[in-house]
């Protein structure tokens, strides 16, 4: 049975990618740091793991967790917003709950979980966004979050160099109606998760060199970085 690991996915785009890919027939390991996520995802079917991704004695006992694991589509989802423009410094404190979360946890979980793709020869997506392409970047709006996810980028781009042989890409999942993306996004995160399901799901079958070290976009197409 083919296996995928979702680290972050209590809610949003993470448990919706849970509840399609168990609706499709996938094994579905999923990470949460609450009770109350914890229990959602068991109710779905899911295989759950407690896991923080800003704390690191959480994430050193990952791969323990995981041992013996085959993964062939990990994604990495967690993530945090912090909503301040370039013009306003950042507090030490949401500095390090964005960098912690979305840049030390990938850094401190995505070596653990290599050996385990390895197996497969198969995908580490981390979710990014456009936000963090600096080619795309006009404004200053979200600044914190926009270098966490530019850095998250670049953690792509080393881990696919050290690990030429599966496949390490960053993708962004559109604009979609969550508690980080708010109401009025265009893309319901059932849309979101079925367009990133699909492309995960051909660039696990396809296993071609184009996609390695790519930034996609939730449909396939290539963002710029
Ligand atoms: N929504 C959008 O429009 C949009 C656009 C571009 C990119 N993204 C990215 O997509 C990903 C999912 O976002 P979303 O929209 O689904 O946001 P969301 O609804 O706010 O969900 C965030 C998820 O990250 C988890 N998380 C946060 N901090 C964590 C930690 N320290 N340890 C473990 N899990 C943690 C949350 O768990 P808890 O329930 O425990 O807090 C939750 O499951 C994020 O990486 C986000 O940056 C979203």
């Amino acid at each position: 049975m083919t296996t995928i690991l979702l680290i972050g996915a209590s809610r949003g785009i993470g448990f919706e990618l849970a509840s399609q890919f168990i609706a499709d027939g996938w094994r579905v390991i999923a990470t949460a740091r609450s009770d109350e996520g914890l229990e959602r995802l068991k109710a779905l079917g899911a295989q759950t793991l407690r896991l923080d991704v800003a704390n690191p004695a959480s994430n050193s006992g990952l791969a323990w967790q995981l041992d013996g694991e085959k993964i062939d589509i990990a994604v990495y989802v967690a993530g945090a917003m912090d909503r301040n423009s370039a013009s306003t410094p950042p507090t030490r404190d949401s500095f390090d709950a964005v960098m912690h979360t979305n840049v030390m946890g990938a850094m401190q979980v995505i070596p653990q979980i290599v050996p385990m793709v390895q197996e497969t020869r198969g995908v580490i997506a981390c979710i990014s966004s456009i936000m963090g392409s600096q080619q795309e970047t006009t404004s200053g709006n979200a600044a914190l979050y926009r270098v966490s996810k530019a850095a998250l980028n670049m953690v792509v781009r080393c881990t696919q160099a050290e690990q030429p042989d599966i496949t390490v890409l960053a993708i962004h999942p559109g604009w979609v109606q969550t508690d980080m993306g708010g109401p009025t996004a265009p893309l319901t995160s059932e849309q979101s998760a079925s367009s990133l399901r699909q492309t995960l799901s051909h660039v696990l079958e396809q296993r071609d060199p184009k996609h390695r070290g790519a930034f996609l976009n939730h449909d396939g197409s290539t963002l710029p970085w």
